[in-house]
């Protein structure tokens, strides 16, 4: 089948095309239907039971792949590599399994696990995902308050960490920053279970901690608790435009019917085939694309703890593709951009045997025509962007590969996939025509496998996404559709920015700085950066009478960003201005900010309260180095 006549199976009777990719799923009992008009914007499978780790892990052994392997570590940051093959995941998954279920760890119960990428970070998920036990990660940058936040907002009953993560040229001490965010957060885990890694042993706390090993001396084995089809299997904190993170919830069985129809349908792969997402496993890449989704189909997935560039050259991709013979890469256009940085000419791919590498998908952020013409120069494969987010926990628009490869446009994620009705419309919710740029949104319901709500924030699921535009859910994306179908995506409409694929809040990082004693006023905007593709830059006017030096203020609030949201936010630049753009009913104009950071041409609005603070905006910005020389 074409794309054209699969997307138009799924328009003509979407329940049929569900309960045909549910039939790839093991159930314990099958769900009756698909769709089920229940919560706030419908659920599905929901009458369905099954298990997330049985379809991930224990029915491939099963099926006799049980000596294949299951998760490849590549580490050059730490020098290490080692596989894990599918029978030996599935041993170590239910001894942790068991380990926690003799710890009163149960169905439903919400476990935090703070891990670098290290294969125990996967057999953590998995273990959780095995005793219906509802696991959020929290990614590695971020800092001991952020992780405060979520503790006090999933309420977990245990934290999975590992001693320390390993970043290039310095170790991440996670165990103190376990210990402050446990002391900052009003709930307190039951226990925490400590990985420790050979780059650094952690001192446990005495009637809190145990280690990863020895909690599992003795212990039976947890078999696979069956749970219902709309039975949460993860939380994901994602940034919103506010210091508290949205809490997306991710239901077990629509997640899995997605994840293994996408695997086949949008990146070619099936059971035995090896895909690597070069991505973290505290982002959503990293729940559906090196986690859940390779191993749900039984594919051999790989866990990178290393960098595109310096770890120890810019051949570390490269590498990879060929010791592991990886069919598919999924990365961000951000790592490309670095690669590109340190081999222009890309002469380091042509030390390797890339014959086993057929795609390379991008994501996570724009991807410049640029950046994907020299990757398809330099490979001579299709490079796929695809557009999603970890709301929906799997791509809206993608050229799907696996059907058949679409004619790629440069500047377009492609088409909507199916389940996704993309519409592109004007501030009063009508559809635009093609060419015309508006909001981007999806016509209700949204398919199997993306969120039906935030954890503890109904209300706030409805506002931020369903309410501005009543009948679709709202992605905070901006863009337009050409005559083809394929959508472009512009900008962002709310404050969230994009640095190095990472997705950030500029309204988190504001209240940081405000906390500032010196700062009376402030506003973070994201400006254009040649490699990571947006970076963080702060603007702050200053109590009247603070005797401290600009240059102090600013080295100050650039440290407590990193001490509070984590290096991930790589805010480094700040300065100084004795006021700010205003609308005349008091609005910051921050999107005219951001135009004269990137020496964009911009109309002076209407409603501006005094035009010749831009003057002054535009002088403070090329102080610090703003419109970038090359961008
Ligand atoms: N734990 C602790 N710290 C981390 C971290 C982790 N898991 N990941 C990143 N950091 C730190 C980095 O060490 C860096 O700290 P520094 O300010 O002391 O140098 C900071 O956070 C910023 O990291 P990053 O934005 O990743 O920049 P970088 O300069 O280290 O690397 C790239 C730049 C382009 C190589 C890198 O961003 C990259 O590989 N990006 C791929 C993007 C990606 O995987 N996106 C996921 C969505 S698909
Ligand atoms: P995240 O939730 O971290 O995956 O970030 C999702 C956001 O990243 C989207 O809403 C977009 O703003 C941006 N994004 C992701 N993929 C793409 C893409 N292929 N092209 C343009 N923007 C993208």
């Amino acid at each position: 089948m074409s794309y054209r006549d699969t997307y138009a199976a799924w328009q003509a009777d979407p329940e049929a095309f569900w309960m045909e990719a549910a039939g790839k799923i093991d159930w314990d009992r099958p769900p009756s239907r698909a769709f089920f008009d229940q919560g706030p914007a419908g659920e599905w499978f929901a009458d369905g039971t099954l298990n997330a780790c049985w379809n991930a892990v224990d029915r491939h052994v099963e099926a006799g792949r049980g000596d294949q392997v299951a998760i490849i570590h590549d580490s050059p940051i730490t020098r290490s590599m080692r596989g894990i093959t599918y029978r030996e995941l599935r041993d170590r998954v239910a001894s942790l399994a068991g380990a926690l279920r003799a710890k009163g760890i149960q169905k439903g119960d919400r476990v935090i696990i703070y891990m670098p990428m290290v294969p125990e970070a996967l057999e953590a998920m998995l273990a959780c995902a095995r005793l219906g036990a509802i696991h959020s990660v929290v990614f590695g940058g971020f800092a001991a308050h952020e992780l405060a936040v979520r503790i006090n907002d999933a309420t977990p009953k245990a934290i999975i960490a590992a001693s320390c993560g390993v970043e290039p040229g310095r170790v991440v001490h996670y165990k103190p920053l376990l210990d402050r965010a446990i002391e900052e957060a009003t709930h307190k885990p039951d226990f925490c279970v400590i990985f420790q890694r050979e780059q650094e042993v952690a001192e446990l706390t005495p009637g809190r901690d145990v280690a990863w090993h020895s909690f599992q001396y003795g212990v039976e084995p947890a078999e696979c608790v069956p749970v219902e089809g709309n039975h949460p299997a993860y939380i994901l904190y994602t940034s919103g435009t506010t210091g508290q993170p949205k809490g997306v919830v991710r239901h077990t069985a629509g997640h899995l019917v997605a994840l293994a129809w996408t695997m086949k349908n949008v990146y070619d792969i099936q059971a035995g085939d090896v895909f690597w997402a070069a991505s973290d496993v505290g982002w959503v890449v990293g729940h559906s694309y090196i986690c859940y989704g390779p191993l749900t189909v039984g594919a051999t997935t790989i866990v990178f703890e290393g960098k595109p560039v310096g770890t120890p050259d810019a051949a570390a991709y490269w590498r990879v593709i060929q010791n592991h013979r990886v069919k598919s890469v999924f990365s961000a256009p951000t790592a490309i951009r670095a690669i590109r940085r340190e081999d222009p000419e890309g002469k380091l791919i042509e030390d390797y045997n890339l014959r086993h590498f057929k795609t390379l998908y991008l994501a996570g952020e724009r991807a410049d025509p640029d950046t994907i013409q020299w990757a398809e120069q330099k490979l001579r494969v299709p490079v796929i962007d695809h557009w999603w987010q970890t709301e929906t926990g799997w791509p809206i628009v993608a050229n799907p590969v696996g059907i058949e490869l679409l004619p790629v446009k440069h500047g377009s994620p492609s088409v909507a996939l199916p389940g996704y009705d993309v519409q592109v419309l004007d501030e009063a919710g009508h559809p635009v025509p093609a060419g015309t740029l508006g909001a981007v949104a999806i016509k209700l319901p949204l398919p199997p496998g993306t969120l039906p709500t935030l954890w503890n924030a109904e209300d706030r699921f409805r506002k931020s996404y369903l309410s501005h535009f009543p009948g679709y859910y709202e992605t905070g994306d901006a863009g337009y559709i050409d005559q083809d179908g394929y959508l472009y995506i512009m900008a962002r409409t709310d404050d969230v920015i994009n640095v190095a694929g990472h997705r950030l809040s500029t309204g988190a990082m504001e209240e940081v700085l405000s906390a500032h004693p010196a700062v009376a006023e402030c506003a973070v905007i994201g400006v254009a950066d040649s490699l990571k593709g947006q970076m963080p830059l702060g603007l702050l006017c200053l109590k009247k009478g603070t005797n401290t030096p600009d240059a102090q203020v600013v080295k100050e609030v650039v440290g407590m960003v990193r001490d509070q949201i984590g290096p991930v936010a790589a805010f480094k630049t700040a300065c100084v201005v004795d006021r700010l753009p205003k609308t005349r009913s008091g609005k910051i104009l921050r999107a005219t900010m951001v135009k004269i950071a990137d020496g964009e041409p911009f109309k002076t609005p209407a409603t501006i309260d005094d035009p010749a603070i831009l003057d002054e905006i535009a002088a403070a910005l090329r102080a610090v180095g703003y419109p970038q020389a090359a961008v």
